[in-house]
Order: structure tokens, then sequence, then C-alpha cells
């Protein structure tokens, strides 16, 4: 244990706190409740989101991520809203989206074996320990879904697909792109009610990116109006730890059908003719 020398005391030198000294920086010990060193330097370059990088992505090793509250506690993972600034400096500002996944036994629900069908763990030890069911496996199968989905995020938008942004994944936590409108952010398509021309727009844009994902043979596989944003006329799609391998899962054309049919309803609902099996032909179509 240390113990002060006592000696030094009595020296002749005037006992000055070190609190006391200007050192011309800011003590790591001055981050309030809510924030931290921005997590940018600490994950590894792989686990950055992909080139071109967008330009308000803050790289500075001087950022700060500053928790600004809870977006949604979902089934299983929560959404948190962080902004990522240099104190300061106001151009190197952004706010993003935090999903952290809970470990699966805090999840609400699990999913089925379906959906990682041909999917495997790479590393042995981790894939025997998430085989086991440890607590260690658990937390492992957490990370899982969330390098899942931060793989088809940087894949997605890389081929174009309207997917927010993702800017880097540490351990079960995903940083990525904020979808905002006017302030605050975007409402899920279940909650809106734009008008007719919108949504034959809308309708347009997702049929576009639902074929970009078949071309590379895959299916979003939980796919409604609540996994899409709408962003004013434009539509994002999120939630994607479930993208789903058409070809190689045996399930795979079922998992698209319901897809089709769970976008189809919310646009026949809206008042457009449109069909979930010729939505499913055509998407076939382009995926061989
Ligand atoms: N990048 C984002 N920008 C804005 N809002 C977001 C973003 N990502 C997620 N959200 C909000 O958080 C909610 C939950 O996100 P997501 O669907 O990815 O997680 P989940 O755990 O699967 O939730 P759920 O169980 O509700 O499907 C979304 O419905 C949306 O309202
Ligand atoms: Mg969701």
């Amino acid at each position: 244990m240390y113990a002060p020398d006592s000696s030094t005391e009595s020296s002749a030198t005037p006992h000055v706190p070190w609190t006391t000294y200007d050192f011309g920086f800011v003590a790591r010990e001055e981050l309030a409740a809510g924030q931290r060193w921005s997590t940018w330097s600490s994950v590894a370059k792989g686990d950055h989101g992909p080139q071109p990088r967008p330009a308000w992505v803050v790289t500075d090793d001087g950022a700060v991520d500053t928790e600004l509250g809870i977006m949604k506690t979902g089934k299983e993972a929560d959404v948190f809203l962080v902004e990522r600034s240099v104190p300061g400096v106001s151009a190197a500002t952004s706010l993003l989206a935090a999903k952290r996944y809970r470990s699966t036994d805090h999840r609400l629900f699990s999913r089925g074996s379906s959906y990682t069908q041909g999917r495997r763990i790479k590393d042995s030890r981790e894939g025997r320990a998430a085989a086991k069911g440890s607590a260690f496996g658990r937390r492992v199968q957490a990370g899982e879904w969330a390098r899942h989905e931060f793989a088809a995020l940087s894949t997605l938008w890389s081929a174009g697909v309207p997917v927010p942004y993702p800017v880097q994944i540490d351990d079960t936590e995903i940083l990525m792109e904020y979808v905002d409108l006017d302030g605050a952010a975007a409402p899920r398509l279940a909650q809106v009610r734009p008008d007719a021309a919108t949504v034959t727009a809308y309708y347009e844009q997702l049929v576009e990116a639902m074929a970009v994902l078949a071309r590379r043979g895959l299916a979003h596989g939980d796919l409604s109006p609540y996994n899409i944003l709408a962003q004013g006329e434009r539509l994002v799609i999120i939630d994607l730890p479930q993208v789903i391998d058409i070809v190689g899962n045996p399930e795979g054309v079922d998992f698209l059908l319901r897809d089709c049919r769970n976008v189809c309803r919310w646009f026949v609902s809206r008042g457009l003719d449109v069909d979930p099996d010729e939505l499913l032909a055509e998407l076939l179509a382009q995926a061989w």
C-alpha cells in the first residue's frame, strides 16, 4: 500500500497539491457522468466503417462521447443518442445512434436458429463458448449479432443501399449515423401517412433497395414498416443483424417472402396496388 514519506513533509519546499498546477490540458478525470473519451482510436482499424468515410465522422483523439439519452429499448438491443465532439471545436461534432446489444440472457426474445443456418463463428474457442451457453458464450453471441449487423451495414452502405453509415463497432456496441428529421429521430415508416405521390416514390426506393440486396443473394430477413425510417422524401433501412443468404439458407426464400408481405401490407394500407408474390418473383429473378 502507498505510504507517504513523512520526511518530504518537513522539507524546505512548501507542499503544493498537484491539482493547482496548470498543465495546459484537461485532466482525464474531468469528464462528467455520461461522458467517455471517444472510443474511435481504441477499436481495431478493421472495426471502422467503410471508405470513403463521410466528412462528418469525428476521428480526433481528443473527442468526447456524450450520452444524450436513450432512444429506444428494443427486444434485443437498446439504442442511445450519443454526441461525439471535440470540446471547443464546433465543426467537429456529430450525432450518432449507439446500438448496444444485450447479452442474450437479458434479451426479451431470442431468434430461432433458422436465421443462422450456414453461418459459423470463426474463432473456435468463441464458437465452443457460444454453443455451450456460458455467460461468456452469451456475450459472444451478443457480439456476434452486433458484428453481423455491422458487416451488413458496411456492405450495403458501400453498395449504395440507404442504410445508416456504420462508424465503428466496439464489442457489442455499433455506432452509426443518426437518422434525423427536423431535429428529432426520423419516424418509423409505420408512423407516417404520406401523400399518394410520396407513397409511390417510397415503394420505388424500397424495391430498388431490396433488388440491390437480392442481386447479392441477400434478404433483410426482418423487413417491416418498423425497421424502415422515413427521413422526409427518403427511406432508410435499419436493423440488419439477421440479413439472410437467400440461396445458402434453406429457408431463405421464405424469409424473403415474409419481407415482401410485411412491406406490401403497409403500401396496400396506404392505397398502393402492390402484390407480395409479384414482388417476390421480381426479386428472385434478380437473385439468380
Ligand atoms: N441510426 C438510427 N437513427 C435514428 N433512429 C434509430 C437508428 N437506429 C435505430 N433507431 C431507432 O431505434 C429503434 C430500434 O432500433 P432497431 O430496430 O435497430 O433495434 P431493435 O433492438 O431490433 O429494436 P426492435 O426490437 O424495436 O426492432 C428504431 O425503431 C428506431 O426508432
Ligand atoms: Mg427493429
